[in-house]
């Protein structure tokens, strides 16, 4: 299986990696749906990651998502995370909100679900601050229109930001091979770029811990040991 994927990503001329989760599991980052350690086996999503909960108790809101940057700030990038940056041939699309792609060198990841290294004015009078993640702020006010900040993610019910949509919408129509790195592809419009990379024509190779239902070459195993042997240099191929 593993050749078979390799043997595809050589030939390929528009490779894209489009994650979830699982990417960055490995250092030490929660994933969301799995039983017992995923993030939403523990806490209520509605409650933290809704513009409802949001207006119901934004102090709680900020607090749980400073406790997540301050995680994120102790972290390191883990070998998927180094592999993927150092194939800059390969695009990348994730849904993590999280910096351990650009901490481990990548340079043009495409954010779906916003980043956590940003507050935003939940007005949206367009306000945006970078946010120190070992040391984040607790709930303040915008200094432009005066309602409360928020982290700059994509919450339940609110829309995928445009600018990083359209790239990726455009990446997945015009991936010849698409590989899917530790995501259960359950949340919508990202799962989404599978069905669209696959009906246009890309190869799809799954990257997932866990045996998953998607068509494709899948590779069962922790990301951080396939990634960086799918993504290793191949030899060009000799004429003889
Ligand atoms: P999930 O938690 O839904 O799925 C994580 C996937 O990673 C599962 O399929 C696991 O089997 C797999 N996995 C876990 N550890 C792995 C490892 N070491 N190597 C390879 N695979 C591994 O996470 P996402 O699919 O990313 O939204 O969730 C999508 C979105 O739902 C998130 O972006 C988040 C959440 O609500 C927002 O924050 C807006």
């Amino acid at each position: 299986m593993l050749d078979d994927a390799r043997a595809a990503l050589r030939d390929a001329t528009r490779p894209v990696a489009f994650s979830g989760a699982g990417l960055s599991a490995e250092s030490g980052i929660p994933t969301f749906r799995e039983a017992q350690t995923g993030l939403w086996a523990r806490y209520d999503p509605m409650a933290l990651a809704s513009p409802e909960g949001f207006t119901a108790d934004p102090e709680l809101v900020v607090a749980w998502y400073n406790d997540r940057r301050r995680r994120v700030a102790s972290a390191q990038p883990n070998p998927a995370h180094r592999a993927l940056a150092g194939r800059r041939d390969v695009a990348h699309i994730t849904q993590n909100v999280d910096d351990l792609a650009e901490r481990a060198g990548a340079t043009d990841v495409v954010h779906l679900h916003g980043s956590l290294g940003w507050d935003r004015c939940s007005a949206g009078c367009g306000r945006r601050r970078l946010i120190d993640m070992a040391d984040p702020p607790s709930l303040y006010a915008c200094n432009r229109c005066g309602h409360w900040m928020r982290p700059d993610v994509v919450w339940f019910g609110e829309q995928l930001p445009f600018t990083a949509w359209s790239r990726a919408d455009e990446l997945a129509a015009e991936a010849d091979v698409f590989i899917v790195i530790g995501t259960s592809a359950r949340v919508h419009p990202a799962a989404g770029l599978i069905t669209a990379a696959g009906a246009g024509g890309a190869e799809l190779i799954v990257v997932n811990i866990e045996r998953t239902p998607a068509h494709g070459i899948q590779l069962t195993g922790p990301a951080g040991e396939i990634v960086p042997e799918l993504l290793k240099p191949t030899r060009p191929r000799s004429d003889d």
